[in-house]
């Protein structure tokens, strides 16, 4: 019996080897790719236990709580590190030097702005339109403005469509933003960091300078780079099955816009400031947490539970601890903030969420910290799509740079109907 290899018995057929294959870190991988000319698919609705690429950008453990990008920890990237170097190291494998360091600041400062004919798209949205959805179209327009990166088979084109991205979701989501104040669009400025540019074109007016906080700069950032990756997870694994398509960049980025709006994934923050606000009032909680334990109610903690993690969500954690900085920097009194720390205090101490190892996740404190920076709960998952855009375009790259790579086209179980003939409208 070769090494490596997991034996198959199908009943009435032979066994079948298949190959097992390791890692640097985690589970290893039976790989499974033959098992179709033996006449079976596997079946793995919600990828429970499927890994659906080879990776070497980030690695989780769940159990154990660990988040590791190009094997940094996500604590110490968060606490020593900035965003703009997480996405070099995220894009390049490695931490940079201060001249490449430099070199990349420049280069994203320097794609910040967007084509003026872009900003007449935003136009044609009501202005109560959600962020969200002027996003989605505002990402995919950009196919139509940049044909001279759109060879995804020519690793320069690839290059500089991530830079671009990168550099202008945050131009792209502050104008949506003002888009819905009915405020007029702020430009980027160079002399700003990547988190104080952003702050700058949100809250900045015509009327009078706007003076980065640097608390809440420091938050910004912070928030940036703990949803700057996240391994295969609902929207990233969009991503890679746009592209295996050959589908444009813009147009792939844009269709992970639209798989992280779901409330189940990044569209969980502002369902969890809408939830809290349901809540209203601390006494409040003891209903809903009866709610969330109810099997008959679909009800669920918005905020609460992750599919990987199963002990703590690492970022959580740092997450938390921005959260109560920023709070006490502003000093903010907010009966909705009380609801959730007290919240937190429940659902960490309750026998049926510890059982569950329903803990906080990332999206509960984000939403807390944004909220008390004063942005509007609608625009939450528009900035994690913007933080995680250089996660989508790292993984978008990996895949394209693999040899090999094919479109993405999983089976079925099929359980239709059976071959049937046409019966005629007249006979029926
Ligand atoms: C993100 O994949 C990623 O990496 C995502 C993300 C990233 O960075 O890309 O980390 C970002 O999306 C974080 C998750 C944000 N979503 C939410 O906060 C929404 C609330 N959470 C749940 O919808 C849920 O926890 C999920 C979707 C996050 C995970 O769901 P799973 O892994 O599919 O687990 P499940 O739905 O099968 O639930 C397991 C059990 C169930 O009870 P039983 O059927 O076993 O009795 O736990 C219960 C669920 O009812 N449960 C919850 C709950 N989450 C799960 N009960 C109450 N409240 C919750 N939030």
């Amino acid at each position: 019996m070769a090494e490596n290899v997991a034996t198959l018995q199908i009943p009435g057929q032979d066994a079948i080897e298949l190959p097992i294959k390791s890692g640097s870190e985690g589970h290893d991988v039976i790989n499974i790719s033959s098992l179709g000319k033996h006449g079976h698919f596997t079946f793995d609705p919600g990828f429970m236990a499927t890994a659906s690429c080879e990776s070497e950008i980030t690695f989780i453990d769940g159990d154990k709580g660990i988040l590791l990008h190009r094997g940094y920890p996500i604590d110490q990237l968060a606490t020593q590190s900035s965003y703009l170097e997480v996405c070099y190291l995220l894009l390049k494998g490695e931490l940079p030097s201060a001249q490449q360091m430099q070199d990349f600041k420049d280069l994203v400062t320097n794609h910040t702005m967007v084509h003026e004919q872009l900003a007449t798209f935003y136009k044609g949205f009501r202005r109560d339109a959600h962020p969200m959805a002027i996003l989605c179209g505002v990402v995919g327009a950009l196919s139509a403005f940049y044909h001279d990166s759109l060879d995804i088979n020519d690793e320069h084109h690839r290059a500089v469509a991530a830079i671009r991205l990168i550099s202008k979701m945050p131009t792209l989501a502050a104008m949506a933003y003002k888009y819905n104040l009915g405020q007029p669009f702020v430009y980027p400025r160079n002399d700003l960091s990547f988190a104080g540019n952003f702050l700058n074109m949100m809250f900045s007016v015509p009327c009078e300078d706007y003076v980065v906080n640097p608390i809440v700069e420091r938050a910004m950032d912070r928030i940036f780079i703990l949803h700057a990756d996240h391994e295969q997870n609902a929207s990233t694994s969009t991503v890679r099955l746009a592209g295996s398509s050959g589908a444009n960049p813009f147009a792939c980025i844009s269709a992970g816009v639209a798989s992280l709006w779901g409330p189940a994934h990044g569209g969980a923050n502002e369902a969890c400031l809408e939830m809290l606000a349901e809540i209203g009032s601390v006494d409040r909680i003891p209903e809903f947490i009866a709610k969330a334990k109810d099997k008959n109610d679909p009800f669920r903690l918005m905020g609460f539970g992750h599919r990987v993690y199963k002990n703590h969500d690492p970022r959580a954690t740092v997450m938390r601890e921005t959260c109560h900085e920023v709070l006490a920097e502003l000093n903010i009194q907010d009966p909705l903030l009380d609801v959730a720390m007290e919240l937190e205090r429940i659902a960490l101490s309750d026998e049926y969420f510890i059982q569950k190892k329903l803990y906080p996740n990332v999206d509960f404190y984000s939403g807390i910290i944004m909220k008390a920076i004063g942005i509007p709960t609608s625009m939450f998952t528009v900035i994690f799509a913007l933080s995680r855009t250089v996660g989508w375009v790292s993984h978008w790259q990996e895949m394209l740079s693999q040899p090999g790579h094919k479109i993405g086209r999983p089976r079925q179980l099929y359980t239709g109907a059976k071959q049937r003939q046409y019966v005629p409208g007249t006979e029926r």
